[in-house]
């Protein structure tokens, strides 16, 4: 069933316009705010209801969707939260008023934040400018946005994941209903998870460096087995066909206790030490080690569980031929997909005409965005181009073994 709710997104960029048109062709009433004139003007001339946040204050809205730009500090790298502190501070008083009135507003976050963002400074802003106690007098939650730079409205109109991080029960119970409506009833059961705040804010994160981690991973062995003279990009395909790690937490993602076993902390030795003859450096296969080093002596002083023994249990045969059956398909109609390869390499620069407040700072910068551009880039580029990797001394690695280690 629809809520009756009636909607606002404040900073309507990239995100914001995905979460604007979403919910306007979901059939809500939902009005949109920036400080940027021309983004308004744009909206408004497209059929959306825009405004300057100027006229925030008059929202007559019962949930408020922050998309307030948190770009890159140029300084440090840091999150730059002027343009969000500038937005809590026009909101605050929004606060007040809709309270006074008899209202119940709520706020939720869509701009990334860092773990515990939310609770040490986004609250206390909101709560100073308001003279409100959150959770008490208005609501709050983070839900994080998972969506492409070059795909923006399509992703947040089909988001497929759907984290709730909740500070108050009434917010999270709206935002269920309201995502529910787009999901049948097994999605709504499986889907959509209402967490504490903090860790949805920490989930957000962790997907964006974690696509990262593994383009960069990647593309290491791509340059490595290149090398050898090896199609890394054909090893690399094969090789996500026979892996379980992103799909069996014991194998790819479980945190709290070290690899172990036979093959993995002997594989990984010896590709390092391959590698080191070679005098191709794989720093990112060396952190693996070192972590795992780490994690080996927190085991060793019973901080944490030691490696499970005999290896972690496998997803079952079906399961497993299923997904890389429809990874196959699906991976097939990607690559051929050129149109969509063209899109996504010429869309950035038209993609954000409400960038420009942010021009002082290393724009968004964000990981999603590296994620579509480099997603195509590793495949042509470096066979292109022949980078290497830094040259390492070479000779046998003097690196620090550790008990786990052969
Ligand atoms: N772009 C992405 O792909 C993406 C994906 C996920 C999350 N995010 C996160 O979402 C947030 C927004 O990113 P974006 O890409 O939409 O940024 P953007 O620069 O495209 O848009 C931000 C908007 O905020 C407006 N703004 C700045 N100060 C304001 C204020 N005080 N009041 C109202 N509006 C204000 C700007 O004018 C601009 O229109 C960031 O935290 C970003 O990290 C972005």
């Amino acid at each position: 069933m629809k809520t009756s709710l009636k909607l606002a997104v404040v900073g309507t960029g990239v995100v914001g316009q995905g979460v604007l048109h979403t919910w306007h062709h979901r059939g809500y009433t939902v009005n949109g705010y920036d400080v940027y004139e021309p983004t308004i003007a744009r909206l408004r001339a497209a059929g959306f209801a825009c405004d300057p946040m100027t006229q925030f204050i008059d929202c007559t809205a019962d949930m408020v969707f922050i998309c307030i730009a948190t770009p890159q500090s140029e300084v440090d790298g840091a999150i730059f939260l002027d343009y969000m502190r500038d937005g809590l501070h026009t909101i605050g008083p929004w606060l007040a008023r809709r309270h006074a009135a008899g209202h119940y507003p709520m706020i939720v976050m869509r701009s990334t934040m860092l773990p515990r963002l939310s609770e040490s400074e986004i609250i206390p802003l909101l709560e100073k400018h308001s003279g409100l106690v959150a959770g008490q007098h208005f609501g709050y939650a983070f839900m994080p946005e998972i969506l492409r730079e070059t795909d923006a409205n399509m992703d947040e109109a089909n988001i497929w994941q759907v984290v709730i991080g909740a500070l108050d029960e009434r917010t999270g119970q709206t935002l269920v209903q309201m995502m529910g409506e787009i999901l049948d009833e097994q999605q709504r059961h499986k889907l959509i998870s209402v967490v504490p705040l903090a860790v949805a804010e920490a989930s957000k994160v962790i997907v964006n460096t974690y696509n990262a981690t593994i383009i960069s991973y990647f593309n290491q062995m791509g340059l490595w087995l290149k090398d050898l003279g090896i199609d890394g990009q054909q090893a690399i395909d094969l090789a996500m066909r026979m892996c379980e790690g992103s799909l069996n937490r014991w194998y790819g993602t479980a945190t709290g206790f070290p690899y172990g076993g036979k093959c993995l902390p002997k594989d990984v030795a010896a590709v390092l030490a391959m590698a080191h003859e070679q005098a191709v450096a794989l720093p990112q296969l060396e952190a693996t080690r070192a972590v795992n080093d780490h994690m080996v002596k927190l085991a060793e002083n019973n901080e944490v569980p030691a490696p499970v023994k005999g290896g972690f249990r496998r997803m079952s045969a079906e399961m497993l031929r299923g997904q890389a059956v429809q990874a196959y398909d699906h991976y097939e109609t990607l690559t051929t997909d050129k149109k969509s390869v063209n899109t996504q390499a010429e869309a950035p620069a038209a993609a954000n005409p409400a960038s420009a407040p942010a021009a002082e700072h290393s724009g968004n910068g964000h990981a999603d965005q590296a994620v579509n551009g480099h997603a195509e880039h590793s495949h042509n580029g470096h066979s292109a181009n022949g980078h290497r990797l830094p040259v390492v001394e070479a000779g046998r690695p003097t690196l620090a073994g550790s008990p786990s280690q052969p």
